[in-house]
């Protein structure tokens, strides 16, 4: 039970982060057919699933069958990396406290889809990504991490999101590696790290 299972719907450059890191998956699952991430794991000799989401007529039924697909690799943490599915209070509960999420914003600004582009709307100056555990309500639990980046003047939702992810890449495998050392520790909804490692990084590269 040292591993992770990586759910992902799409590129999977997150889960090539993860992998860099030397984190130790074991299976990599998509709800998409085709997704880039798959090859990914594929070519790293990493078990791969298919559970596409339109195949189910409901939500629980999806994730019944998502859950018994991760649950055959007992992993210790599940790591959404870029898994576009919000997921019921029942499946986000039976992992509760071991599973993570990262969102391409400086949580609670910018929940939800299309967070550069919001960011921009907005003028805010600083942006970045939050890697945080899973709870019952969306990109809202307790936050393990945060990368921050400027906002650019010229700035377009493209050049935004290419610098946010340099920093996902950077966050989320630490992010896994403390989780997996066991230097999490969340009271009050607040998660601290065990020998006090900085919770936040900024780069101001262009
Ligand atoms: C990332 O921006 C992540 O924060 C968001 O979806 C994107 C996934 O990118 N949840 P990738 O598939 O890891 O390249």
């Amino acid at each position: 039970m040292t591993s992770v299972v990586v759910l992902i719907s799409g590129r999977g450059s997150n889960l090539q982060a993860i992998l860099d890191a030397g984190i130790p998956v074991s299976a990599v699952i998509s709800n998409v057919a085709g997704a880039g991430g798959l090859d990914i794991a594929v070519k790293r000799g990493i078990a791969t699933r298919v559970v596409k989401h339109g195949d189910f007529p409901t939500r629980e039924a999806f994730e019944a069958v998502l859950a018994a697909a991760i649950d055959g690799y007992a992993p210790k943490l599940v790591a959404c990396a870029g898994f576009m599915r919000v997921m019921t209070v029942g499946f986000v509960e039976r992992y509760a406290g071991r599973m993570l999420n990262i969102h391409p914003s400086l949580l609670p600004s910018f929940t939800g889809l299309h967070a550069h582009e919001r960011a921009l709307a907005a003028g805010v100056k600083l942006h970045g990504c939050t890697v945080h555990f899973v709870t019952a309500d969306l990109d809202a639990g307790p936050t393990v991490i945060q990368a921050a980046v400027p906002v650019l003047a010229n700035d377009t939702a493209d050049t935004l999101s290419k610098r946010v992810l340099r920093q996902e890449h950077v966050a989320y495998p630490r992010a896994i590696r403390w989780f997996l050392d066991g230097k999490l520790v969340i009271a009050n909804g607040k998660v601290n790290v065990e020998g006090n490692d900085a919770q936040y990084l900024f780069d101001d590269r262009p």
